[in-house]
Protein backbone atom coordinates (compact mmCIF):
# COMPACT_ATOMS: atom_id res chain seq x y z
CA UNK A 1 0.00 0.00 0.00
CA UNK A 2 2.59 2.48 1.46
CA UNK A 3 4.60 2.01 -2.28
CA UNK A 4 0.91 3.55 -3.53
CA UNK A 5 1.48 6.75 -1.81
CA UNK A 6 1.71 9.47 -3.71
CA UNK A 7 3.54 12.65 -2.18
CA UNK A 8 2.75 16.14 -2.39
CA UNK A 9 4.78 18.63 -4.07
CA UNK A 10 2.54 21.58 -3.39
CA UNK A 11 3.94 22.57 0.29
CA UNK A 12 2.13 25.85 -0.90
CA UNK A 13 -1.37 24.31 -0.52
CA UNK A 14 -4.11 26.95 1.43
CA UNK A 15 -4.55 24.02 4.36
CA UNK A 16 -0.44 22.91 4.75
CA UNK A 17 -1.04 21.08 7.97
CA UNK A 18 -4.25 19.42 8.14
CA UNK A 19 -3.74 17.76 11.52
CA UNK A 20 -2.98 20.87 13.37
CA UNK A 21 -6.02 22.48 11.41
CA UNK A 22 -8.68 19.83 12.19
CA UNK A 23 -7.10 20.20 15.88
CA UNK A 24 -8.11 23.61 16.27
CA UNK A 25 -11.03 24.58 13.59
CA UNK A 26 -14.44 25.77 14.02
CA UNK A 27 -16.60 27.15 11.63
CA UNK A 28 -17.15 30.48 13.48
CA UNK A 29 -13.59 31.16 12.39
CA UNK A 30 -15.19 31.16 8.62
CA UNK A 31 -17.99 33.40 9.03
CA UNK A 32 -15.97 36.39 9.96
CA UNK A 33 -15.72 37.00 6.38
CA UNK A 34 -19.51 37.60 5.56
CA UNK A 35 -22.13 40.34 6.08
CA UNK A 36 -23.76 38.17 8.95
CA UNK A 37 -21.31 39.00 11.27
CA UNK A 38 -21.98 42.73 11.34
CA UNK A 39 -25.97 42.81 10.16
CA UNK A 40 -27.06 39.08 11.46
CA UNK A 41 -28.61 38.95 8.03
CA UNK A 42 -26.72 37.60 4.42
CA UNK A 43 -27.36 36.97 0.88
CA UNK A 44 -25.49 34.45 -0.85
CA UNK A 45 -25.59 36.36 -4.10
CA UNK A 46 -24.07 39.22 -2.55
CA UNK A 47 -21.30 37.88 -1.19
CA UNK A 48 -20.31 35.43 -3.99
CA UNK A 49 -21.05 38.55 -6.59
CA UNK A 50 -21.75 42.34 -5.09
CA UNK A 51 -19.23 42.07 -2.47
CA UNK A 52 -16.21 41.60 -4.80
CA UNK A 53 -17.60 44.22 -7.52
CA UNK A 54 -17.95 46.42 -4.19
CA UNK A 55 -14.08 46.18 -4.05
CA UNK A 56 -10.70 46.73 -5.75
CA UNK A 57 -11.67 43.24 -7.93
CA UNK A 58 -14.77 45.11 -9.67
CA UNK A 59 -12.98 44.78 -12.88
CA UNK A 60 -11.90 41.58 -12.97
CA UNK A 61 -13.36 39.04 -14.90
CA UNK A 62 -15.53 36.62 -12.91
CA UNK A 63 -16.87 35.04 -15.71
CA UNK A 64 -15.79 33.92 -18.98
CA UNK A 65 -18.39 32.07 -20.95
CA UNK A 66 -17.93 30.36 -24.32
CA UNK A 67 -20.04 27.61 -26.52
CA UNK A 68 -19.73 27.07 -30.50
CA UNK A 69 -22.09 30.68 -30.66
CA UNK A 70 -20.93 32.68 -28.26
CA UNK A 71 -17.74 33.85 -25.76
CA UNK A 72 -17.85 36.68 -23.83
CA UNK A 73 -16.56 37.61 -20.74
CA UNK A 74 -18.41 39.53 -17.92
CA UNK A 75 -16.23 41.27 -14.87
CA UNK A 76 -17.95 41.10 -11.05
CA UNK A 77 -19.42 44.74 -11.88
CA UNK A 78 -21.04 43.18 -14.63
CA UNK A 79 -22.33 40.15 -12.77
CA UNK A 80 -23.59 42.53 -9.95
CA UNK A 81 -25.69 44.44 -12.77
CA UNK A 82 -26.97 41.59 -14.95
CA UNK A 83 -28.27 39.86 -11.86
CA UNK A 84 -29.69 42.88 -11.03
CA UNK A 85 -31.75 43.57 -13.94
CA UNK A 86 -32.58 39.23 -14.12
CA UNK A 87 -33.56 40.36 -10.32
CA UNK A 88 -35.20 42.73 -11.67
CA UNK A 89 -37.58 41.30 -14.34
CA UNK A 90 -37.93 38.09 -11.81
CA UNK A 91 -39.27 40.64 -9.48
CA UNK A 92 -41.95 42.07 -12.00
CA UNK A 93 -43.16 39.00 -12.77
CA UNK A 94 -43.90 38.28 -9.06
CA UNK A 95 -41.22 36.83 -7.26
CA UNK A 96 -40.94 37.44 -3.58
CA UNK A 97 -39.06 35.95 -0.95
CA UNK A 98 -39.29 31.77 -0.95
CA UNK A 99 -40.87 31.71 -4.23
CA UNK A 100 -39.20 28.66 -5.72
CA UNK A 101 -37.84 29.73 -9.15
CA UNK A 102 -36.82 27.10 -11.68
CA UNK A 103 -34.56 27.76 -14.63
CA UNK A 104 -34.58 24.92 -17.35
CA UNK A 105 -32.49 26.05 -20.00
CA UNK A 106 -28.45 25.20 -21.03
CA UNK A 107 -25.76 26.66 -19.93
CA UNK A 108 -25.19 30.20 -20.81
CA UNK A 109 -24.51 33.45 -19.19
CA UNK A 110 -28.47 34.25 -18.58
CA UNK A 111 -28.86 31.03 -16.78
CA UNK A 112 -26.34 32.59 -14.63
CA UNK A 113 -27.67 36.07 -14.00
CA UNK A 114 -31.40 34.66 -13.43
CA UNK A 115 -30.20 31.84 -10.85
CA UNK A 116 -28.49 34.82 -8.58
CA UNK A 117 -31.50 36.99 -9.59
CA UNK A 118 -33.24 34.69 -7.80
CA UNK A 119 -31.19 34.03 -5.21
CA UNK A 120 -30.95 38.33 -4.48
CA UNK A 121 -34.95 38.47 -4.27
CA UNK A 122 -34.68 35.83 -1.47
CA UNK A 123 -36.07 32.96 -3.48
CA UNK A 124 -35.13 29.37 -4.07
CA UNK A 125 -33.71 28.31 -7.12
CA UNK A 126 -33.93 24.89 -8.79
CA UNK A 127 -31.81 24.68 -11.84
CA UNK A 128 -33.23 21.46 -13.90
CA UNK A 129 -30.79 19.74 -16.75
CA UNK A 130 -31.27 20.58 -20.18
CA UNK A 131 -32.00 16.93 -20.72
CA UNK A 132 -34.90 16.20 -18.98
CA UNK A 133 -38.15 15.73 -20.32
CA UNK A 134 -41.69 15.85 -20.24
CA UNK A 135 -42.07 13.54 -16.90
CA UNK A 136 -39.12 14.83 -14.85
CA UNK A 137 -40.11 18.53 -15.51
CA UNK A 138 -43.41 17.93 -14.57
CA UNK A 139 -42.70 15.65 -11.39
CA UNK A 140 -39.85 18.79 -9.82
CA UNK A 141 -42.38 21.41 -10.58
CA UNK A 142 -45.20 19.88 -8.96
CA UNK A 143 -43.68 18.49 -6.10
CA UNK A 144 -41.81 22.25 -5.60
CA UNK A 145 -44.75 24.53 -6.48
CA UNK A 146 -42.84 26.43 -8.60
CA UNK A 147 -44.15 29.87 -8.98
CA UNK A 148 -42.20 30.97 -12.47
CA UNK A 149 -40.47 28.70 -14.99
CA UNK A 150 -37.44 29.82 -16.97
CA UNK A 151 -36.94 28.76 -19.50
CA UNK A 152 -36.40 28.51 -23.45
CA UNK A 153 -38.61 28.81 -26.72
CA UNK A 154 -37.20 25.06 -27.64
CA UNK A 155 -37.44 23.65 -23.99
CA UNK A 156 -41.23 25.09 -23.61
CA UNK A 157 -42.61 22.15 -24.94
CA UNK A 158 -41.06 19.81 -22.38
CA UNK A 159 -43.40 21.95 -19.68
CA UNK A 160 -47.05 20.67 -19.35
CA UNK A 161 -48.14 23.97 -18.07
CA UNK A 162 -52.07 23.42 -18.26
CA UNK A 163 -51.38 20.99 -15.72
CA UNK A 164 -48.94 22.83 -13.34
CA UNK A 165 -51.58 25.01 -11.71
CA UNK A 166 -49.37 26.64 -9.44
CA UNK A 167 -47.14 27.80 -11.90
CA UNK A 168 -47.57 31.83 -12.24
CA UNK A 169 -45.12 32.87 -14.79
CA UNK A 170 -43.06 31.65 -18.26
CA UNK A 171 -39.98 33.54 -18.38
CA UNK A 172 -38.59 32.64 -21.71
CA UNK A 173 -35.00 33.41 -22.87
CA UNK A 174 -34.72 33.33 -26.44
CA UNK A 175 -35.96 35.52 -29.90
CA UNK A 176 -39.36 36.30 -31.35
CA UNK A 177 -40.78 35.71 -27.86
CA UNK A 178 -44.75 36.01 -27.69
CA UNK A 179 -46.14 37.54 -24.58
CA UNK A 180 -49.26 37.15 -22.93
CA UNK A 181 -50.58 37.54 -19.44
CA UNK A 182 -48.19 34.23 -18.47
CA UNK A 183 -45.40 34.90 -20.93
CA UNK A 184 -42.45 36.98 -20.26
CA UNK A 185 -40.03 38.20 -22.89
CA UNK A 186 -36.70 37.80 -20.73
CA UNK A 187 -34.35 39.85 -23.71
CA UNK A 188 -37.11 42.48 -24.05
CA UNK A 189 -37.36 42.97 -20.39
CA UNK A 190 -34.11 42.53 -19.30
CA UNK A 191 -33.14 45.31 -21.44
CA UNK A 192 -35.11 47.99 -20.14
CA UNK A 193 -34.89 46.66 -16.88
CA UNK A 194 -33.39 48.30 -14.07
CA UNK A 195 -29.33 47.54 -13.12
CA UNK A 196 -30.09 48.19 -9.31
CA UNK A 197 -31.85 46.27 -6.89
CA UNK A 198 -32.34 46.27 -3.27
CA UNK A 199 -31.44 42.75 -2.32
CA UNK A 200 -33.69 40.78 -0.01
CA UNK A 201 -31.28 40.36 2.97
CA UNK A 202 -32.02 36.71 4.42
CA UNK A 203 -31.50 35.01 7.75
CA UNK A 204 -28.25 32.43 7.27
CA UNK A 205 -31.38 29.41 7.52
CA UNK A 206 -33.39 30.83 4.55
CA UNK A 207 -33.93 28.25 1.53
CA UNK A 208 -31.35 29.32 -1.38
CA UNK A 209 -31.64 26.91 -3.65
CA UNK A 210 -33.53 22.69 -4.32
CA UNK A 211 -31.90 20.59 -6.22
CA UNK A 212 -34.13 17.12 -6.87
CA UNK A 213 -32.40 13.92 -6.81
CA UNK A 214 -32.86 10.05 -6.85
CA UNK A 215 -32.87 7.23 -4.18
CA UNK A 216 -33.80 4.01 -4.87
CA UNK A 217 -37.27 4.00 -4.10
CA UNK A 218 -40.37 6.79 -4.77
CA UNK A 219 -39.90 9.86 -6.82
CA UNK A 220 -36.96 12.06 -7.06
CA UNK A 221 -37.10 14.23 -3.81
CA UNK A 222 -36.23 18.15 -3.09
CA UNK A 223 -32.98 18.55 -1.13
CA UNK A 224 -33.04 22.33 0.00
CA UNK A 225 -30.04 24.23 1.03
CA UNK A 226 -29.65 27.29 2.91
CA UNK A 227 -27.51 30.84 2.02
CA UNK A 228 -25.91 28.99 5.29
CA UNK A 229 -24.09 26.39 3.27
CA UNK A 230 -21.88 29.49 2.44
CA UNK A 231 -19.54 29.40 5.02
CA UNK A 232 -18.30 25.26 3.66
CA UNK A 233 -18.03 26.87 0.37
CA UNK A 234 -15.80 28.78 1.15
CA UNK A 235 -13.67 27.20 3.23
CA UNK A 236 -13.71 24.35 1.29
CA UNK A 237 -12.96 26.65 -2.47
CA UNK A 238 -9.82 27.67 -0.36
CA UNK A 239 -8.36 24.52 1.25
CA UNK A 240 -9.86 21.88 -1.43
CA UNK A 241 -10.21 23.70 -4.64
CA UNK A 242 -6.74 25.29 -3.13
CA UNK A 243 -7.84 29.02 -4.79
CA UNK A 244 -5.89 31.72 -4.86
CA UNK A 245 -6.96 35.33 -6.43
CA UNK A 246 -5.08 34.84 -9.12
CA UNK A 247 -6.04 31.28 -10.36
CA UNK A 248 -8.73 30.93 -13.21
CA UNK A 249 -10.92 28.07 -12.00
CA UNK A 250 -12.80 25.55 -14.19
CA UNK A 251 -15.88 23.34 -13.19
CA UNK A 252 -17.08 20.89 -15.61
CA UNK A 253 -20.59 19.88 -14.10
CA UNK A 254 -23.94 21.67 -15.36
CA UNK A 255 -25.50 23.68 -12.54
CA UNK A 256 -28.65 21.25 -12.95
CA UNK A 257 -26.37 19.46 -10.50
CA UNK A 258 -25.24 19.88 -7.22
CA UNK A 259 -21.18 20.21 -8.27
CA UNK A 260 -22.70 22.94 -11.00
CA UNK A 261 -24.02 24.94 -8.62
CA UNK A 262 -21.85 24.83 -5.03
CA UNK A 263 -18.55 24.28 -6.95
CA UNK A 264 -19.89 25.95 -10.30
CA UNK A 265 -21.02 29.10 -9.18
CA UNK A 266 -21.01 29.45 -4.82
CA UNK A 267 -17.41 28.18 -4.41
CA UNK A 268 -15.63 30.19 -7.12
CA UNK A 269 -16.96 33.75 -7.06
CA UNK A 270 -16.89 33.55 -3.09
CA UNK A 271 -13.31 33.17 -3.24
CA UNK A 272 -13.74 35.79 -5.86
CA UNK A 273 -11.75 33.71 -8.82
CA UNK A 274 -11.96 34.35 -12.25
CA UNK A 275 -14.72 31.35 -13.43
CA UNK A 276 -14.89 29.43 -16.69
CA UNK A 277 -18.21 28.15 -18.11
CA UNK A 278 -18.04 26.26 -21.05
CA UNK A 279 -21.43 25.47 -22.56
CA UNK A 280 -22.03 22.54 -25.05
CA UNK A 281 -21.42 18.95 -24.94
CA UNK A 282 -18.46 16.60 -23.78
CA UNK A 283 -15.57 16.76 -26.83
CA UNK A 284 -12.25 15.83 -25.96
CA UNK A 285 -10.41 18.47 -28.13
CA UNK A 286 -13.16 21.21 -27.43
CA UNK A 287 -11.93 20.28 -23.25
CA UNK A 288 -8.20 20.36 -23.98
CA UNK A 289 -8.93 23.95 -25.88
CA UNK A 290 -11.02 25.46 -23.05
CA UNK A 291 -8.47 24.51 -20.60
CA UNK A 292 -5.12 25.90 -23.01
CA UNK A 293 -7.45 29.10 -23.98
CA UNK A 294 -8.60 30.57 -20.57
CA UNK A 295 -5.01 29.02 -19.16
CA UNK A 296 -7.24 27.34 -16.38
CA UNK A 297 -5.00 26.58 -13.48
CA UNK A 298 -7.52 24.80 -11.10
CA UNK A 299 -9.69 22.13 -13.21
CA UNK A 300 -12.79 20.31 -11.58
CA UNK A 301 -14.11 17.05 -13.31
CA UNK A 302 -15.45 13.98 -13.17
CA UNK A 303 -14.17 10.49 -13.62
CA UNK A 304 -16.31 9.73 -16.28
CA UNK A 305 -14.89 12.58 -17.98
CA UNK A 306 -11.07 11.67 -17.41
CA UNK A 307 -11.68 8.24 -18.34
CA UNK A 308 -13.12 9.57 -22.04
CA UNK A 309 -10.24 11.25 -22.20
CA UNK A 310 -7.83 8.91 -21.35
CA UNK A 311 -9.61 6.88 -24.18
CA UNK A 312 -9.26 9.22 -26.43
CA UNK A 313 -5.44 8.90 -26.26
CA UNK A 314 -2.58 10.77 -25.33
CA UNK A 315 -1.63 12.25 -29.10
CA UNK A 316 -4.69 14.85 -28.90
CA UNK A 317 -3.31 15.80 -25.77
CA UNK A 318 0.01 17.07 -26.93
CA UNK A 319 -1.78 19.33 -29.50
CA UNK A 320 -2.38 21.43 -26.75
CA UNK A 321 -0.72 23.45 -23.99
CA UNK A 322 -1.68 22.85 -20.44
CA UNK A 323 1.05 23.98 -18.45
CA UNK A 324 -0.98 26.14 -16.62
CA UNK A 325 -2.88 23.54 -15.08
CA UNK A 326 -1.68 23.16 -10.83
CA UNK A 327 -4.42 21.60 -9.67
CA UNK A 328 -7.13 18.40 -10.53
CA UNK A 329 -9.80 17.90 -8.76
CA UNK A 330 -12.03 15.05 -9.23
CA UNK A 331 -15.89 14.13 -7.91
CA UNK A 332 -19.38 12.19 -8.37
CA UNK A 333 -18.02 8.46 -8.41
CA UNK A 334 -14.92 6.27 -7.18
CA UNK A 335 -11.71 7.39 -8.76
CA UNK A 336 -9.73 5.18 -10.17
CA UNK A 337 -6.26 4.46 -9.42
CA UNK A 338 -5.27 4.08 -13.14
CA UNK A 339 -7.05 7.20 -14.04
CA UNK A 340 -4.97 8.71 -11.52
CA UNK A 341 -1.94 7.04 -12.97
CA UNK A 342 -3.07 8.54 -16.37
CA UNK A 343 -3.08 12.37 -14.65
CA UNK A 344 0.46 12.12 -13.39
CA UNK A 345 1.79 10.99 -16.65
CA UNK A 346 -0.25 12.82 -19.20
CA UNK A 347 -0.74 16.21 -17.00
CA UNK A 348 2.01 15.82 -14.65
CA UNK A 349 -0.41 16.44 -11.98
CA UNK A 350 -1.91 13.98 -9.20
CA UNK A 351 -5.96 14.09 -9.73
CA UNK A 352 -7.54 14.87 -5.93
CA UNK A 353 -10.42 12.62 -5.66
CA UNK A 354 -13.12 14.39 -3.37
CA UNK A 355 -16.10 12.80 -1.72
CA UNK A 356 -20.16 14.66 -1.02
CA UNK A 357 -23.69 14.44 -2.24
CA UNK A 358 -26.60 16.37 -2.72
CA UNK A 359 -27.79 16.25 0.69
CA UNK A 360 -23.98 17.27 1.93
CA UNK A 361 -23.85 20.50 0.00
CA UNK A 362 -20.48 20.03 -0.21
CA UNK A 363 -16.86 18.79 -0.07
CA UNK A 364 -17.23 16.49 3.21
CA UNK A 365 -14.16 13.82 2.21
CA UNK A 366 -11.35 15.23 0.28
CA UNK A 367 -7.61 14.78 -1.20
CA UNK A 368 -5.61 18.07 -0.46
CA UNK A 369 -2.93 19.49 -2.09
CA UNK A 370 -0.47 18.93 0.85
CA UNK A 371 -1.36 15.75 1.61
CA UNK A 372 -0.12 12.29 0.58
CA UNK A 373 -2.68 10.99 -1.56
CA UNK A 374 -3.51 7.13 -1.50
CA UNK A 375 -5.11 6.39 -4.78
CA UNK A 376 -8.20 4.77 -4.63
CA UNK A 377 -9.16 6.55 -1.29
CA UNK A 378 -11.49 9.13 -1.27
CA UNK A 379 -9.34 11.23 1.26
CA UNK A 380 -10.00 12.82 4.97
CA UNK A 381 -12.61 15.15 6.29
CA UNK A 382 -12.57 18.68 5.97
CA UNK A 383 -11.58 20.09 9.28
CA UNK A 384 -14.77 21.06 11.12
CA UNK A 385 -16.68 18.21 9.56
CA UNK A 386 -16.74 14.64 11.59
CA UNK A 387 -16.87 11.42 9.77
CA UNK A 388 -17.20 7.84 10.67
CA UNK A 389 -17.86 4.31 9.65
CA UNK A 390 -21.13 3.33 11.87
CA UNK A 391 -22.95 0.22 11.79
CA UNK A 392 -26.83 -0.15 11.42
CA UNK A 393 -27.45 1.43 14.54
CA UNK A 394 -25.76 4.42 14.26
CA UNK A 395 -22.41 2.73 16.76
CA UNK A 396 -18.89 3.66 15.56
CA UNK A 397 -17.25 1.24 14.23
CA UNK A 398 -13.15 0.57 14.57
CA UNK A 399 -10.59 1.48 11.65
CA UNK A 400 -10.39 -1.49 8.69
CA UNK A 401 -14.54 -2.40 9.23
CA UNK A 402 -16.83 -1.84 6.05
CA UNK A 403 -19.83 0.03 7.16
CA UNK A 404 -21.90 3.56 6.42
CA UNK A 405 -20.43 6.36 5.29
CA UNK A 406 -21.64 8.44 7.84
CA UNK A 407 -21.18 12.27 8.81
CA UNK A 408 -22.11 14.29 12.25
CA UNK A 409 -24.98 16.18 12.10
CA UNK A 410 -24.45 19.87 12.11
CA UNK A 411 -21.76 20.88 9.12
CA UNK A 412 -22.77 23.65 7.68
CA UNK A 413 -23.60 22.88 3.98
CA UNK A 414 -26.17 20.46 5.30
CA UNK A 415 -29.77 20.01 3.34
CA UNK A 416 -32.01 21.33 6.03
CA UNK A 417 -34.99 19.84 4.46
CA UNK A 418 -36.51 17.39 1.58
CA UNK A 419 -39.30 19.58 0.21
CA UNK A 420 -42.67 18.86 1.43
CA UNK A 421 -41.23 15.43 3.00
CA UNK A 422 -40.36 15.41 7.03
CA UNK A 423 -40.30 12.03 7.47
CA UNK A 424 -37.78 11.50 4.83
CA UNK A 425 -35.71 14.11 5.74
CA UNK A 426 -35.14 12.48 9.40
CA UNK A 427 -34.98 9.01 8.00
CA UNK A 428 -31.65 9.91 6.80
CA UNK A 429 -29.89 10.49 10.54
CA UNK A 430 -29.20 7.38 12.42
CA UNK A 431 -28.80 7.61 16.48
CA UNK A 432 -30.41 11.28 16.08
CA UNK A 433 -26.92 12.44 15.31
CA UNK A 434 -25.50 10.73 12.08
CA UNK A 435 -26.07 11.45 8.83
CA UNK A 436 -26.28 8.18 6.52
CA UNK A 437 -24.72 8.36 3.38
CA UNK A 438 -26.17 5.33 1.58
CA UNK A 439 -22.80 4.62 0.93
CA UNK A 440 -20.41 1.84 1.95
CA UNK A 441 -16.93 2.22 3.45
CA UNK A 442 -13.71 1.63 5.67
CA UNK A 443 -11.86 4.09 6.96
CA UNK A 444 -7.83 2.90 7.68
CA UNK A 445 -5.65 3.49 10.57
CA UNK A 446 -4.40 6.44 8.93
CA UNK A 447 -8.12 8.14 8.70
CA UNK A 448 -8.07 7.70 5.05
CA UNK A 449 -11.61 6.61 3.81
CA UNK A 450 -12.11 4.21 1.09
CA UNK A 451 -15.35 3.65 -0.75
CA UNK A 452 -16.71 -0.05 -1.57
CA UNK A 453 -20.51 0.82 -2.92
CA UNK A 454 -24.01 1.67 -2.55
CA UNK A 455 -25.94 0.40 0.40
CA UNK A 456 -29.07 0.92 -1.82
CA UNK A 457 -29.67 0.61 -5.46
CA UNK A 458 -29.13 3.90 -6.39
CA UNK A 459 -27.37 3.44 -9.73
CA UNK A 460 -24.15 6.14 -10.83
CA UNK A 461 -24.10 6.40 -14.67
CA UNK A 462 -21.31 9.04 -16.15
CA UNK A 463 -21.45 10.59 -12.45
CA UNK A 464 -25.29 11.00 -12.60
CA UNK A 465 -27.40 9.58 -10.07
CA UNK A 466 -29.82 7.24 -11.07
CA UNK A 467 -33.17 5.99 -9.07
CA UNK A 468 -34.15 2.74 -10.44
CA UNK A 469 -37.92 3.39 -9.06
CA UNK A 470 -38.11 5.99 -11.25
CA UNK A 471 -36.82 4.12 -14.46
CA UNK A 472 -39.35 1.44 -13.43
CA UNK A 473 -42.14 3.03 -13.05
CA UNK A 474 -41.68 4.59 -16.50
CA UNK A 475 -41.25 1.23 -18.05
CA UNK A 476 -44.11 -0.02 -16.97
CA UNK A 477 -46.09 2.59 -18.42
CA UNK A 478 -45.23 1.27 -21.87
CA UNK A 479 -48.17 -0.82 -22.62
CA UNK A 480 -46.10 -3.72 -23.92
CA UNK A 481 -44.19 -4.22 -20.45
CA UNK A 482 -45.99 -6.10 -17.56
CA UNK A 483 -42.99 -5.93 -15.16
CA UNK A 484 -39.28 -3.89 -14.95
CA UNK A 485 -36.28 -3.83 -12.95
CA UNK A 486 -33.62 -1.78 -12.98
CA UNK A 487 -30.09 -2.23 -12.23
CA UNK A 488 -26.27 -0.63 -12.35
CA UNK A 489 -24.06 -2.75 -14.27
CA UNK A 490 -19.94 -2.24 -13.94
CA UNK A 491 -19.12 -0.33 -17.18
CA UNK A 492 -15.11 0.57 -17.65
CA UNK A 493 -15.90 4.28 -18.96
CA UNK A 494 -19.32 5.46 -17.19
CA UNK A 495 -19.05 3.60 -14.19
CA UNK A 496 -22.21 1.90 -14.25
CA UNK A 497 -24.62 1.50 -17.02
CA UNK A 498 -28.48 1.05 -16.71
CA UNK A 499 -29.93 -2.37 -17.67
CA UNK A 500 -33.59 -3.16 -17.08
CA UNK A 501 -35.16 -6.52 -17.39
CA UNK A 502 -38.68 -6.65 -18.53
CA UNK A 503 -41.14 -8.95 -18.84
CA UNK A 504 -44.12 -8.17 -21.34
CA UNK A 505 -47.74 -8.70 -21.79
CA UNK A 506 -49.32 -10.86 -22.91
CA UNK A 507 -49.69 -10.46 -26.30
CA UNK A 508 -46.33 -9.03 -26.95
CA UNK A 509 -43.33 -10.16 -28.27
CA UNK A 510 -39.73 -9.64 -28.26
CA UNK A 511 -38.36 -7.77 -31.51
CA UNK A 512 -35.59 -5.08 -32.15
CA UNK A 513 -38.28 -2.38 -32.85
CA UNK A 514 -39.70 -2.95 -29.29
CA UNK A 515 -37.11 -2.91 -27.62
CA UNK A 516 -35.94 -0.09 -28.94
CA UNK A 517 -39.69 1.62 -28.73
CA UNK A 518 -39.07 1.39 -25.05
CA UNK A 519 -35.68 2.45 -24.60
CA UNK A 520 -37.39 5.81 -26.78
CA UNK A 521 -40.12 5.81 -24.25
CA UNK A 522 -38.10 6.23 -21.40
CA UNK A 523 -35.78 8.68 -23.12
CA UNK A 524 -39.04 10.65 -23.76
CA UNK A 525 -40.35 10.30 -20.92
CA UNK A 526 -37.27 11.31 -18.50
CA UNK A 527 -34.17 12.02 -20.09
CA UNK A 528 -32.30 9.90 -22.57
CA UNK A 529 -29.56 9.19 -19.16
CA UNK A 530 -32.19 7.92 -17.30
CA UNK A 531 -32.89 5.51 -20.43
CA UNK A 532 -31.57 1.61 -20.15
CA UNK A 533 -28.60 1.12 -22.49
CA UNK A 534 -29.46 -2.53 -21.79
CA UNK A 535 -32.81 -4.54 -21.80
CA UNK A 536 -32.87 -7.74 -20.93
CA UNK A 537 -36.28 -9.89 -22.14
CA UNK A 538 -37.52 -12.46 -19.20
CA UNK A 539 -40.53 -14.45 -19.01
CA UNK A 540 -41.15 -13.39 -15.72
CA UNK A 541 -38.66 -11.31 -12.54
CA UNK A 542 -37.86 -12.50 -9.27
CA UNK A 543 -40.04 -10.62 -6.87
CA UNK A 544 -40.63 -10.70 -2.92
CA UNK A 545 -44.34 -12.48 -2.23
CA UNK A 546 -45.66 -8.85 -1.64
CA UNK A 547 -44.19 -8.08 -5.03
CA UNK A 548 -41.36 -6.12 -4.74
CA UNK A 549 -38.95 -6.74 -7.50
CA UNK A 550 -35.87 -8.28 -6.18
CA UNK A 551 -33.04 -6.07 -7.34
CA UNK A 552 -30.57 -7.82 -5.56
CA UNK A 553 -31.08 -11.31 -7.38
CA UNK A 554 -31.11 -9.31 -11.34
CA UNK A 555 -28.28 -8.24 -9.83
CA UNK A 556 -26.99 -11.73 -8.67
CA UNK A 557 -27.53 -13.07 -12.11
CA UNK A 558 -26.09 -10.20 -14.21
CA UNK A 559 -22.83 -10.25 -12.26
CA UNK A 560 -22.80 -14.29 -11.89
CA UNK A 561 -22.90 -14.08 -8.29
CA UNK A 562 -24.99 -16.43 -5.35
CA UNK A 563 -28.16 -14.91 -4.66
CA UNK A 564 -27.85 -14.99 -1.40
CA UNK A 565 -31.23 -15.39 0.54
CA UNK A 566 -34.42 -16.25 -1.19
CA UNK A 567 -36.57 -17.39 1.32
CA UNK A 568 -39.20 -14.29 0.52
CA UNK A 569 -39.24 -14.68 -3.48
CA UNK A 570 -42.25 -15.94 -4.96
CA UNK A 571 -42.41 -19.21 -5.93
O1 LIG B 1 -22.26 7.10 -4.13
C1 LIG B 1 -21.61 8.33 -3.93
C2 LIG B 1 -21.19 8.92 -5.25
O2 LIG B 1 -22.21 9.82 -5.63
C3 LIG B 1 -23.24 9.82 -4.66
C4 LIG B 1 -23.84 11.19 -4.56
O3 LIG B 1 -24.40 11.55 -5.79
P1 LIG B 1 -24.94 13.01 -6.03
O4 LIG B 1 -25.84 13.39 -4.91
O5 LIG B 1 -25.49 13.04 -7.40
O6 LIG B 1 -23.68 13.95 -5.92
C5 LIG B 1 -22.61 13.78 -6.79
C6 LIG B 1 -21.59 14.88 -6.67
C7 LIG B 1 -21.51 15.67 -5.44
C8 LIG B 1 -22.57 9.37 -3.40
O7 LIG B 1 -23.49 8.86 -2.46
N1 LIG B 1 -19.92 9.65 -5.11
C9 LIG B 1 -19.74 10.99 -5.04
N2 LIG B 1 -18.42 11.27 -4.95
C10 LIG B 1 -17.77 10.10 -4.94
C11 LIG B 1 -18.72 9.06 -5.03
N3 LIG B 1 -18.38 7.76 -5.01
C12 LIG B 1 -17.08 7.46 -4.91
N4 LIG B 1 -16.10 8.41 -4.82
C13 LIG B 1 -16.39 9.72 -4.83
N5 LIG B 1 -15.43 10.63 -4.76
Amino acid sequence: MESNVLTSTNSNGNLRNYDEVCDSFEWSQAEKAFSWAETGLVNMAHEAIDRHADSDKGNKVALYYSDQHRKEEYTFKDMRDYSNKAGNVLKDSGVTKGDRVFIFMPRSPELYFLLLGTIKLGGIAGPLFEAFMEGAVKDRLEDSGAKVLVTTPELLGRVPVDELPELEKLVIVGDDVKEDEKTINFHRQFEQASSTLDIEWVDREDGMILHYTSGSTGKPKGVLHVHNAMIQHYQTAKWVLDLKDDDVYWCTADPGWVTGTSYGIFAPWLAGVSNVIRGGRFSPEDWYQTLENYKVTVWYSAPTAFRMLMGYGDKALAKYDLSSLRHVLSVGEPLNPEVIRWGMQALNLRIHDTWWMTETGAQVICNYPSMEIKPGSMGKPVPGTEAAIVDDEGNVLPPNSMGNLAIKKGWPSMMRAIWNRPEKFESYFLAGDWYVSGDSAYMDEEGYFWFQGRVDDVIMTSGERVGPFEVESKLVEHPAVAEAGVIGTPDPVRGEIIKAFIALRDGYEYSEELEEEIRNFVKRGLSAHAAPKDIEFKDSLPKTRSGKIMRRVLKAWELDLPTGDLSTMEK
